[in-house]
């Protein structure tokens, strides 16, 4: 198999990661998490405390950010940020963050950089809308927002970080809002994409309706 490209799309807490990886490592793709390269950027506006509300000290912080990616290693100005980039501060202002416009588009260019040609599997917001309109397979997942906030607060648990159900549940909400709202490639479903919803789902069903969906392209 050449080139090949899955898009997976979806909101906050609906199961995209954790699919994507399993997906990857069953096909041998290359996976990219893009949230995470917004989540390096919003990292680095926390630590320069940088003014989340005016787009030029963002993007004074975007223009001094060296980011490089190994597998599911993420790097920010040559340390390793892979862990401090799920932090619940980082959470809860990335999604300002990725609605600049600037951000986007350097983000982007470095996506398409590490997908072209290959065969990856990529989850975000905005992958098979305008990342990689032309993918092979594109997958919207959802599920409610109550079942993205109990899984949400299992993963937070398992980090030993504390959380309480009803903030988890606003948390995602919000980004939720902001994502789907913003001008610049709001979270939508692309047109030809497949909706999965994963509410009551276990993710050996999520991965093995998607593995079909793959084989019925390869
Ligand atoms: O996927 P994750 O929840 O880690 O993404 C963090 C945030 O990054 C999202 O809430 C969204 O604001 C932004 N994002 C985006 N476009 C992507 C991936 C993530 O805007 N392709």
């Amino acid at each position: 198999m050449e080139k090949f490209v899955v898009a997976v799309d979806g909101p906050a807490g609906s199961g995209k990661s954790t699919i994507s990886k399993i997906i990857a490592k069953r096909y041998g793709l290359t996976y990219l998490d893009t949230g995470a390269m917004y989540r390096m950027i919003a990292l680095k506006v926390l630590k320069e405390g940088a003014d989340l509300e005016r787009v030029e000290s963002i993007e004074r912080v975007l223009s001094e950010s060296k980011i490089d990616i190994d597998g599911e290693k993420f790097f920010l100005d040559g340390e390793d940020v892979s862990i401090d980039i799920r932090s619940r501060e980082v959470t809860a202002i990335v999604s300002q963050v990725a609605a600049v416009k600037s951000v986007r588009e350097k983000l982007v260019e470095m996506q398409r950089k590490i997908g072209q040609g290959k065969r990856v599997i990529l989850d975000g917001r905005d992958i098979g809308t305008v990342v990689f309109p032309n993918a092979d397979l594109k997958i919207f997942l959802v599920a409610s927002p109550e079942e993205r906030a109990s899984r949400r607060l299992k993963d937070y648990e398992s980090k030993g970080q504390e959380a309480e159900f009803y903030s988890v549940l606003e948390e995602i909400k919000k980004r939720d809002k902001i994502d789907s709202t913003r001008k610049e490639s709001p979270l939508k479903k692309a047109t030809d994409a497949v909706e999965l919803d994963t509410s009551g789902m276990t993710i050996e069903e999520v991965c093995d309706e998607i593995s079909k969906m793959v084989d019925s392209r390869i």
